[in-house]
């Protein structure tokens, strides 16, 4: 993994051998973006029955309970993971109920191709999501974003920064405006490293910007991610968004959510049930490792929670989902489930 929390000052990777440390990881940012944490987690869930010391399908059984359980209780908000553990767990019940099921090197093996199979279809969702998603951006002039959601973040090219790159590939004239998004700085850390390393214009702000940039700065879009979306299209992303989406309400700037389905969470019906994430006091209190606040109280929810009705559309890799989303996420959902090959946007 290349650790996120030391960028942009130093490229250092890490290579886990146990699960544990794989879900340390997650916890503690050094991966992190609700599609890299889903792709991190089943290679973790993968890793861990390949080390597995279990000899017999019940040993095993046991262990793969706790991989699982160990790996939930990493990031809550995050969507994708939950949906790549199901799909682990799905993958894992049927191999050990397949006639065969005593041989434990067919099941390891198993685990670790579905784990590749969860990747390589998360990296083909991020290219689709970005056709559809630049066919929405204007031909020219300044868009805004929220934390960091390109390569990062993800498996593939990113969310909402891969629609940007790819319409900007596609010959679009955009520049990125970049809030900075305390209080871990992915803004300024991580998207405005990856737009500087693909060469795309942007201008790093502080989150106290945005108001003033959407009133004055002709935003053409916004785009962002999420990390959880409910079944009405009430959205969960990193904190900062919800005022963001209030302020391009209030100047007539479309507001856009870019999320693979795996993000979307339709056993709940709304907003209100998506679990928000705590983070760590010093998150607040410190700048790389330097007090910058007194021993006061903190608070530090890692996201907040923008209302279907701010948004404009969403952006999936099926195509683009449109108010109520009730009914057209449904709709999306149900296309996909019935395995239809994706839709494609046409080619630049
Ligand atoms: O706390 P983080 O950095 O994991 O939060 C990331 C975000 O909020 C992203 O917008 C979201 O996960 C989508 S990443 C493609």
């Amino acid at each position: 993994m290349l650790d996120q929390r030391r960028l942009p000052a130093e490229v250092v990777h890490h290579t886990y051998t146990d699960y544990r440390d794989v879900a340390g990881a997650i916890r503690s940012m050094v991966i992190r973006g609700a599609p890299a944490i889903g792709v991190a987690a089943a290679m973790g869930v993968a890793l861990g029955v390949l080390r597995s010391p279990a000899r017999t399908p019940e040993e095993l059984q046991a262990e793969f309970s706790l991989i699982c359980a160990t790996l939930a209780q990493t990031r809550p908000t995050a969507a994708d993971l939950f949906w790549a553990l199901e799909r682990m767990k799905r993958r894992f019940e049927q191999e050990t109920r397949a006639a065969d099921a005593r041989d434990l090197s067919r099941i390891r093996s198993a685990m670790a191709a579905e784990a590749q199979q969860i990747h390589a279809e998360k990296k083909a969702a991020d290219e689709a999501l970005g056709r559809f998603g630049a066919e929405l951006m204007p031909a020219a002039g300044q868009v805004m974003t929220q934390c960091n959601t390109g390569a990062l973040a993800t498996a593939g090219i990113g969310t909402a920064l891969g629609v940007i790159c790819t319409a900007f590939e596609q010959g679009r004239k955009l520049r990125v405006l970049v809030p900075e998004t305390r209080p871990y700085l992915q803004g300024a850390r991580l998207t405005a490293w990856e737009l500087r390393e693909s060469g795309v214009p942007l201008t790093l702000i502080t989150d106290n910007m945005v108001g003033h940039f959407l009133k004055t700065g002709k935003v053409g879009a916004v785009v962002v991610g999420a990390d959880r979306i409910a079944a009405n299209g009430d959205t969960a992303n990193k904190i900062g968004t919800y005022p963001m989406a209030v302020l391009a309400h209030e100047h007539g700037v479309p507001f856009y959510v870019a999320a693979p389905l795996s993000t979307f969470d339709l056993s709940i019906p709304s907003g209100e049930h998506i679990p928000i994430e705590e983070r760590p006091a010093e998150e607040v209190t410190h700048l790389q490792g330097v007090r910058i606040a007194p021993e006061v109280d903190v608070a530090n929810p890692a996201f907040d929670v923008t209302p279907a009705r701010l948004i404009t559309a969403m952006i999936t890799e099926r195509g683009v989902a449109r108010p109520p989303y009730t009914e057209s996420l449904q709709r999306l959902i149900e296309v996909s489930a019935e395995k239809r090959p994706p839709a494609r946007a046409p080619a630049p």
